[in-house]
């Protein structure tokens, strides 16, 4: 656990997570920090409390009493998100005290209600509302509805400036002893960007409208601090995550970086040749190639590369009528995403019927997906040179159609 003083009386602690599958089904190479924040006036207020991801807040407890505070002290818990990893702690602190005052959205009262009981003091706060705590802290309190619950909201400490932001503004990576982002090396700068991307999509894209409307509220903001529940901390250049943010919006979108994701399944080996053919087009092109083999890649990777590439290859072979299935699965978790607009190459093996293809141009309308795809190559058996000539051409119009997208 990190514990810091950001700032007169204002602290963070920060636990590491790792060997976990966040939301039960994303698998993070790099773990996740969860961030918990004290605001220490006349009266206290816990912003995001979190410490203890299965309800064991005792290590809060402990490190409370570091600087301090005891648990009984804490007069209100702000929830920015009612998610039980940031307030399930809520479950035990109930029952070692019981004169604290929940602060919340009006969407936020019937979420605590239903899991944490009807006996709790709830303020429900609006837009601008303020709470003097005392000794010169105010905060005041702004919702973003859907980001990526209906309740969220952020926080802002008026005399500090610090931004409070939960899920908003978050990334994936543990944080060894650097939290701010003036304090990274050039190496944790490019994982925590890179844990920001493979945050945002498994997370928050399919609510990238919404993001962008909070987006638009932060910054109504003066603000000199960024601390969100997840990740580092932004203090020497809040915009940073900012522009970032706003660029995940347009990778959501079909817009993305100058490289090929390459989504690819094979039983015997006959699309995988050509998948091998296709991705010494693109090095040779001198485009930077994802390769994700179905099924051994995670969720996380293939949503996170994808999101991120302007461009998809999708390579697999026909099966019992239709496309390889983890490769169709795959592309059917793309849709729940609502990852729009990419643009895209199929091709694929078949033995006596394609149907890899017709399934594909389902699961794509089925969504609204809306990719925009050049000519498809399907070869029988293995891939003739002819064939090969083809998946070339339409490489090359891949890399054209890619041009205006490239941010
Ligand atoms: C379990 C299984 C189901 C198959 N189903 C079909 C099919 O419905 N239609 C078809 O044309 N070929 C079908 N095939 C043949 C494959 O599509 C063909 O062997 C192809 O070359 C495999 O390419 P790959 O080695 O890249 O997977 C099937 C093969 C297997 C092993
Ligand atoms: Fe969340
Ligand atoms: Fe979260």
């Amino acid at each position: 656990m990190i514990k810091k003083e950001l700032t007169n009386d204002i602290y963070m602690f920060s636990m590491n997570l790792e060997d976990l599958l966040f939301e039960s089904m994303w698998e993070l190479p790099h773990g996740v920090t969860m961030n918990s924040y004290i605001v220490k006036g006349e009266k206290t207020a816990i912003i995001d409390g979190v410490i203890g991801w299965n309800g064991v807040p005792e290590t809060l407890y402990e490190i409370l009493g570091e600087i301090d505070i005891s648990p009984d002290d804490i007069d209100y818990v702000v929830i920015n998100h009612m998610e039980p990893d940031h307030s399930g702690w809520i479950e035990d602190f109930k029952q070692i005290k019981d004169d604290f005052t929940i602060i919340t959205t009006e969407k936020g009262k019937p979420l605590v209600e239903a899991f944490y009981g009807d006996d709790l003091t709830i303020k429900v706060v609006q837009e601008g509302d303020s709470l003097a705590l005392g000794n010169g802290k105010e905060l005041t309190f702004h919702p973003i509805p859907n980001v990526h619950w209906p309740e969220t909201m952020v926080t802002y400490e008026t005399t500090s400036k610090i931004l409070f932001t939960c899920d908003m503004y978050g990334a994936f990576g543990t944080i060894d002893q650097h939290i701010f982002d003036d304090e990274m090396t050039p190496e944790e700068t490019q994982l925590y960007e890179a844990e920001s991307v493979r945050y945002f999509s498994n997370v928050l894209t399919t609510f990238s409208p919404m993001v962008k409307r909070a987006i638009t509220k932060t910054k109504e903001l003066d603000i000199k601090m960024i601390a969100p529940g997840h990740g580092p901390l932004y203090r020497d250049n809040p915009n940073k995550i900012i522009e970032d943010y706003t660029t995940y919006t347009k990778y959501a979108s079909g817009f993305g970086k100058k490289e090929v994701t390459i989504l690819w399944g094979s039983m015997y080996g006959s699309t995988k040749r050509a998948v091998e053919y296709a991705e010494k087009i693109l090095k040779d092109a001198g485009v930077k190639v994802n390769l994700l083999r179905l099924p051994y890649a995670t969720e996380s990777d293939i949503v996170t590369n994808v999101f991120r590439s302007a461009g998809v290859i999708i390579a697999a072979s026909t099966y019992e009528y239709r496309m390889f299935p983890p490769v169709a699965h795959a592309i059917d978790e793309l849709g729940r995403k609502k990852i729009t607009n990419k643009q895209a190459l199929y091709f694929g093996s078949y033995g006596w019927n394609p149907g890899a293809e017709r399934d594909l141009n389902n699961i794509l309308d089925n969504y609204r997906m809306k990719w925009q795809f050049v000519e498809p190559v399907n070869f029988a058996g293995e891939a003739t040179p002819d064939k090969l000539k083809e998946i070339k051409q339409q490489i090359n119009l891949l890399l054209e159609n890619m041009q205006e997208k490239l941010l």
